[in-house]
């Protein structure tokens, strides 16, 4: 299989084949989902709660970062990458630039950001310089302490029409994807047909370009509390490859995320 890059994700998107995506933390992982065809990996800071057992992303480091990226990208042949820039990592565009530097040379071909309008300066400044950007919206966990817990966002007219003005800035600035995380399925649809750039949907309904989930939470591995978006993948399947198949299958054929996922 050729390499998945930048312009495969946009010819899927203008196909209205749906991208996969899955959290990935190490190379056996990297290995199995890359066998069963998945496009897009994302080594997420999810990472502290479900590898580290904080109970936020807030406490890691773009060490940590780096060390799973590394090792993602040993298993890995043929997916994109996506690395997450750690909370306190991205404040300036210098400082992001520096940091997304490290999380590039370890092996990734992407870097993920939370926040809106208040980043385009550092999107543009991590794009001009070669290093491609996902921007990530609606329920962005490193403000959980912002946001008073981890909620849906963009229910009211306001909160939605400010997410849909932060997207085409994000885009304008040059990302070229963007993660929308709890958030209506109406503002979800109404977001990706607004955009020329593929949508990630976590908790974001049906009509997004592509789906994500955590890996733990889609094989039933994490003990915390179960959100609404999330499916076990492994009930029914014999083997964790099935479960990774069965997800791809679901959403390929748009029968995940269900309404019962969805906000
Ligand atoms: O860290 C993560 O796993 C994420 C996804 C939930 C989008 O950011
Ligand atoms: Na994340």
């Amino acid at each position: 299989n050729k390499p998945v890059t930048i312009l495969s994700l946009q010819a899927l998107r203008l196909a209205n084949e749906k991208i996969t995506m899955l959290t990935c933390y190490d190379a056996s992982f990297a290995a199995l989902m890359d066998r069963c065809g998945i496009e897009t990996m994302l080594i997420g800071d999810s990472l502290g709660m479900v590898c580290q057992g904080h109970d936020s992303t807030l406490p890691v480091r773009v060490a940590d970062i780096a060390y799973h990226t590394a090792s993602v990208a040993r298993g890995n042949h043929t997916a994109l990458l996506v690395a997450d820039m750690p909370f306190g990592s991205y404040a300036t565009a210098e400082t992001a630039y520096a940091n997304a530097t490290v999380l590039m040379q370890a092996g990734a071909h992407m870097v993920k950001l939370e926040g809106g309008a208040w980043l385009t300066e550092t999107v543009s400044f991590l794009t001009e310089r070669g290093i491609p950007v996902c921007a990530h919206l609606g329920l962005t966990p490193q403000s959980v302490h912002q946001l008073g817990g981890y909620k849906v966002q963009g229910k009211s007219t306001e909160s939605a029409d400010q997410l849909k003005r932060d997207a085409m800035a994000l885009q304008a600035a040059g990302a070229s994807m963007l993660v929308l995380e709890a958030i209506p399925a109406l503002l979800g649809k109404e977001t990706t047909e607004l955009l020329a750039i593929p949508t990630i949907g976590i908790g974001a309904g049906p009509d997004c370009s592509g789906q994500v989930l955590v890996m733990h939470d889609m094989l039933g591995a994490f003990p915390g509390r179960k959100a609404r978006f999330v499916k076990n993948f492994l009930d029914g399947q014999g083997s964790i490859e099935g479960a990774v198949q069965a997800y791809i299958t679901s959403v390929k054929d748009g029968s995940f995320p269900g309404p019962e996922h969805c906000f």
